[in-house]
């Protein structure tokens, strides 16, 4: 068999019930490649089903035929091959998966695979029962089996985690992977590639435009400098910062960097939304010019959501656009502003007005950071977390009921899997709609139409961003329950969970008039209609035109006059 070290295959595995048959057709589908699976092959070979080979045969007739099989597809170019939970214990078959192809392990919690595989068996009870659930306690059994294998699906080259995300979720997940790696191992050099397999990455962000890792650990800053040049940047840097973050950080993210072998000069801005202007946009063009930046200089944002808009700017503006790294310090920009590619810098006359769809070459996310992040600031971040869970991924909201405590004392094992898990959310979304065209990126502004009007009618100074977002997430709650969308116990797990992150559910003090004026109710009545994100479950956002204007006044004739909800 000739092989050439190039990577010519992709394998997906992982335990039953994590999807893999129906994920690796998608992809298939999606790349245009053949596909095969070698349990089905093997039922198709023997014309048996597999439970029936187990039974009469023995396992080891099984695997020696799965192994023929493998040997044959891997001798195949672009396939993608779906193998079996237990193919990739066998040594032989490793190495030459590996050797031939990405292996894409598929992750999926017990007792996810167990409600699956349930679900599963009781939609075709035709079918023989799969020997995993013909057992006194399935559950206990999964977690045994999976966890003798835990040790072999490690040796994947990908992980992707599938709680809660659909099949072809999954598959995009897969096909991203396919693209990264492609680009960052030319000739699709399996060596190269695997240089780039990089188990802190917690999601890819694939644009029209671009596809970049987002990096999500704990004392994460300290690899920076290699991470940057495995994503092939060589340029000299300007690190953008505030006074705040570069007096913590900005020496030892300097010293990081010139270790690398990079050149290193900095800009430190003054801290504050103020300073996100065109004003600083020219001062930090200026700053280049007397550097003289050349366009495959990289920009580096090290600060919150703030200084990532204005630098992202300015690496989209400056000599048409420049290489960029985000590392977000603050909770908000760790799983909001740095994902997506939005930068931009305020107008006297409204934030954020001028602007451009501008993606990173990479994020990197230190949650190790936050540990300086004011308390406050931090709060507000929790919205968003929040918001993100309660859009699409029930699973996740459990996960930060279950830890609160733990999350707000920034565990740093807990801490890290909810930011990485709410960026994944993030970057799912903005990977299928870059630039808000398609109304998919909308449901990420749960929440945010009342609170908008909120900072607005209070000038922007009552309220930090997330707190403003937490009230307009119980309203728009309250709205999804008066229009029969969403039980009343889903609006009251949700307030509970606000609350226990230290957030306002409710206040006091603005008249509804003041509300409904600053959210120019009025005039929207005449022209476009408001596009409601609401929930129909915990995890479960939908989006309407056809929210009746009264019903909206309730709600938020209730906010005004502070009824206890
Ligand atoms: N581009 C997007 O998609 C997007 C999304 C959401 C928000 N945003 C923008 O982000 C900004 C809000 O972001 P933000 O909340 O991070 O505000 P911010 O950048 O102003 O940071 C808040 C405060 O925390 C300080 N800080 C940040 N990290 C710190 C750390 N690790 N230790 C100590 N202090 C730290 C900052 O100096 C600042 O005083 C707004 O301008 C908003 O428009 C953009
Ligand atoms: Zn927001």
């Amino acid at each position: 068999m000739k092989l050439d070290g190039r990577i010519t295959n992709l394998i997906v595995t992982g335990f039953s019930g994590t999807g893999k048959s129906l994920v690796a057709k998608e992809v298939a589908r999606g790349l245009n490649w053949d596909f095969l699976d070698t349990d089905d092959e093997i039922v198709k070979q023997t014309g048996k089903p597999i439970v029936e080979i187990f039974r009469q045969d023995g396992e080891d007739t099984f695997r020696e035929l799965e192994r023929k099989i493998i040997g044959k597809a891997c001798q195949q170019r672009h396939m993608v091959i779906a193998i079996g939970g237990g193919a990739i214990v066998d040594p032989q078959n490793y190495e030459l998966l590996a050797k031939t192809g990405v292996i894409v392990c598929l992750e999926a919690k017990p007792e996810t695979i167990y409600e699956r595989l349930f679900r599963e068996a009781a939609s075709s009870p035709e079918t023989e029962v799969r020997p995993l659930l013909a057992v006194d306690n399935p559950l206990e059994r999964i977690k045994q089996l999976k966890a003798t294998r835990q040790s072999h699906y490690a040796k994947a080259d990908w992980t992707i985690h599938t709680d809660g995300l659909s099949i072809s979720e999954v598959a995009e997940e897969v096909i991203k992977v396919w693209r990264l790696l492609r680009r960052y191992a030319p000739g699709n050099d399996k060596g190269k590639a695997q240089s780039y397999i990089d188990k802190d990455i917690a999601c890819l962000v694939e644009t029209a435009t671009q596809i970049y890792p987002v990096f999500v650990g704990y004392s994460l800053l300290d690899k920076l400098g290699e991470k940057m040049k495995k994503a092939a940047l060589s340029g000299a840097i300007t690190i953008i910062s505030d006074e705040n973050v570069f007096s913590l950080y900005g020496s030892k993210v300097e010293g990081i960097l010139k270790m690398a072998g990079f050149a290193v000069n900095s800009f430190v801005v003054p801290p504050g939304e103020q300073t996100k202007s065109m004003d600083y946009a020219i001062k930090i063009y200026d700053f280049l010019v007397e550097h003289r930046a050349e366009r495959d200089d990289i920009i580096i944002a090290l600060g919150g959501g703030m200084i990532g808009d204005l630098a992202g700017f300015v690496a989209a503006t400056f000599l048409r656009g420049m290489p960029w790294v985000q590392v977000p310090t603050s909770l908000v920009a760790m799983v909001d502003a740095s994902i997506g590619g939005k930068v931009g810098v305020n107008h006297p006359e409204g934030k954020n007005l001028i602007g451009a769809f501008y993606q990173p070459n990479l994020v990197l996310a230190d949650c190790q950071t936050l540990t300086t992040l004011p308390k406050r600031e931090l709060t507000s971040g929790w919205a968003e977390v929040i918001k993100h869970g309660m859009i699409l991924d029930a699973e996740f909201v459990q996960f930060l009921e279950s830890n609160v405590n733990r999350l707000t004392k920034l565990e740093p094992e807990f801490l890290t899997r909810a930011i990485a898990r709410s960026a994944a959310i993030k970057a799912q979304v903005v990977s299928q709609d870059e630039k808000e065209r398609e109304g998919k990126r909308t449901i990420l502004n749960y929440g945010h139409t009342i609170a908008h009007g909120l900072e607005a009618a209070t000038q922007y100074k009552r309220f930090l961003h997330g707190e403003a977002v937490a009230i307009g997430m119980v309203r728009a709650a309250k709205l999804s329950e008066r229009l029969g969308l969403l039980p009343s116990a889903a609006v009251e797990r949700q307030q509970a969970l606000l609350q226990k992150f230290g957030l306002p559910t409710g206040f006091s003090g603005l008249g509804l008039t003041e509300i409904t004026r600053a959210m120019e109710l009025d005039k929207k009545v005449k022209g476009k209609a408001i596009r409601w994100v609401l929930l129909q479950d915990i995890g479960k956002a939908v989006i309407r035109s056809d929210v009746p204007q009264a019903d909206v006044l309730a709600v938020l004739r209730e906010l005004a006059e502070h009824k206890k909800s």
